[in-house]
C-alpha cells in the first residue's frame, strides 16, 4: 500500500563523547513509500551524523528508530540494513576488478538466499550510461571517482533496498557523471514508485530542486528543521 510509513525517527540523538555536546540534538524525521527526501545544511553541521544514526551504524546517545511501526532492536539490525541501503559519498570498493566488486555481497550471510544476476547488474550499468561489459572486468583500483560511485550505486541497488540513504552521492562528480548517477536511482524509483524513498543529502539546490519531493535542513549545531526551500 502506497504511503506506509517506512523509517521514523523519534528523538534520535548523538553526543560528542569526548565532551557530551550534542552532535544531533533529539530529532523526530519520517520517510513514507514512495517519498524522495532532500537535506541540505552548511558543511559541518550534522547531516551525515544524523544519517548515519538513521541507518543504525553509530550507537545512539538517545531515541530509537522504528522501521515499519516498529522499534529496531539490536536482534533486528542485520534486516533493517537489507531493507535500507546507506550510500557513502566515498565509494568503498575491494581490491579485485567491477564483476568482483558486484558479486561480493551476495557472499555475505545478510544475503542469504539471494543470487548474484550479471543481466542485472548489467542493465544497472548500462542504466548509468556506461559502456557495462567493458566495465565489468576493469580493476575497481583504476576506476575514477565517478565510475567508482557508479559502481558502488549499482552494487548497492541490485539487493533490492527498498530506502536509499544517499550522503552526498555525486559532491565529486563532474555534471555529466553527476546526471547518470541520478538517472541510474530514478530507474530504479521508477520500477516501484509506490514502494520505494530516498532521503538524498546535497550542497547544489538545483540537483536537491531535481531529485527531492519534500526538503529538510540540517541547522549548525545539528538541528534537523522540518520542511524548507532547496
Ligand atoms: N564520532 C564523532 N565524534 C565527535 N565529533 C564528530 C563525530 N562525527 C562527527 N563529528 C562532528 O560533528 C559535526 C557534524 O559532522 P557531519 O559529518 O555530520 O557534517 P556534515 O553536515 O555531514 O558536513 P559535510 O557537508 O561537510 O559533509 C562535525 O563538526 C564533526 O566534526
Ligand atoms: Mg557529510
Amino acid at each position: 500500500m502506497a504511503d506506509t510509513l517506512l523509517i521514523e525517527t523519534r528523538a534520535i540523538a548523538r553526543r560528542d563523547p569526548r565532551n557530551g555536546q550534542f552532535l544531533l540534538h533529539p530529532a523526530d524525521f519520517s520517510l513514507r513509500q514512495g517519498e524522495r527526501v532532500t537535506l541540505t545544511g552548511p558543511s559541518g553541521s550534522g547531516k551525515s551524523v544524523f544519517m548515519r544514526a538513521l541507518a543504525l551504524l553509530d550507537p545512539l546517545d538517545g531515541g530509537a528508530v522504528h522501521w515499519q511501526g516498529r522499534p529496531v532492536s539490536r536482534s533486528k539490525v542485520p534486516a533493517y540494513r537489507r531493507h535500507i541501503a546507506y550510500l557513502r559519498q566515498r565509494p568503498a570498493l575491494l581490491d579485485g576488478t567491477v564483476q568482483e566488486n558486484l558479486r561480493y555481497p551476495f557472499g555475505l550471510h545478510v544475503y542469504r538466499g539471494m543470487q548474484y544476476d550479471p543481466d542485472k547488474a548489467l542493465g544497472l550499468l548500462a542504466a548509468a550510461g556506461r559502456d557495462a561489459q567493458a566495465l565489468l572486468d576493469r580493476q575497481a583500483g583504476d576506476l575514477s571517482g565517478g565510475e567508482a560511485q557508479i559502481v558502488a550505486l549499482a552494487r548497492t541497488l541490485q539487493l533490492n533496498p527498498q530506502v536509499l540513504l544517499l550522503d552526498e552521492p555525486t559532491a565529486s562528480l563532474d555534471p555529466d557523471s553527476a546526471l547518470a548517477v541520478e538517472a541510474l536511482i530514478s530507474r530504479w524509483l521508477e520500477d516501484d514508485p509506490a514502494g520505494r524513498a530516498t532521503l538524498w543529502i546535497s550542497h547544489d539546490p538545483a540537483q536537491a530542486r531535481r531529485v527531492g519531493t519534500r526538503h529538510i535542513a540540517m541547522q549548525s549545531g545539528g538541528r534537523l528543521t522540518a520542511e524548507c526551500a532547496p
